[in-house]
């Protein structure tokens, strides 16, 4: 099932995310509906606060070569255990800020423990993209957004730019 995303400004983005407990099977439904939501997108990460559930929980698939096959990863509790000094500078989006990119600075190598969906922990050392992006939904947990690597002045025109986007989709949608 395709879930709604969340549009910044919300404070259910902002919200630190509570630990996952149990892998329910509610949470697997949960994890697949992400993945569904982030390829529907298309986005190439999700984080649950995204689609309004307050869970420690981020799906990513960062493969981008044409005809490659997908590598779809979905994180319970996913950790940070150790990043490089050396950094990296990406052009980063997010589905909840549709449209709008900047460049974010953040370590090029990291190296994350999570539990996947049949409660086993597992453990891999990303690079690149992958690093980004993993790093880029873990914040989402933490209630972060990119642009709060932004300039305050970047940040209050992007998120006056939301205000009036949900100003208009609601009206479209009356
Ligand atoms: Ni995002």
């Amino acid at each position: 099932m395709i879930r709604p995303i969340l549009i910044h400004p919300d404070p259910r983005l902002k919200k630190v995310a509570a630990p996952v407990a149990d892998i329910t099977d509610e949470l697997r439904v949960l994890a697949d509906d992400m993945l569904s939501s982030m390829y529907d997108a298309p986005g190439i990460g999700l984080a649950a606060p995204q689609v309004g559930v307050s869970a420690r929980l981020i799906v990513l698939d960062c493969v981008k070569e044409e005809g490659a096959a997908p590598r779809p990863l979905a994180m319970f509790n996913p950790e940070i255990i150790a990043a490089s000094d050396e950094v990296n500078t990406y052009e980063e989006g997010c589905l909840s800020i549709p449209d709008i990119y900047a460049d974010v600075t953040r370590p090029e190598a990291v190296t994350v423990r999570w539990m996947d969906v049949n409660g086993a922990e597992r453990e891999e050392t990303f690079d690149g993209l992958w690093a980004t992006c993993v790093q880029h939904e873990i914040d989402h947990l933490e209630g972060k957004l990119f642009i709060d690597y932004l300039s305050g002045l970047k940040r209050q025109l992007i998120t006056r730019k939301m205000v009036k986007l949900k100003r208009d989709r609601a009206r479209e949608s009356v």
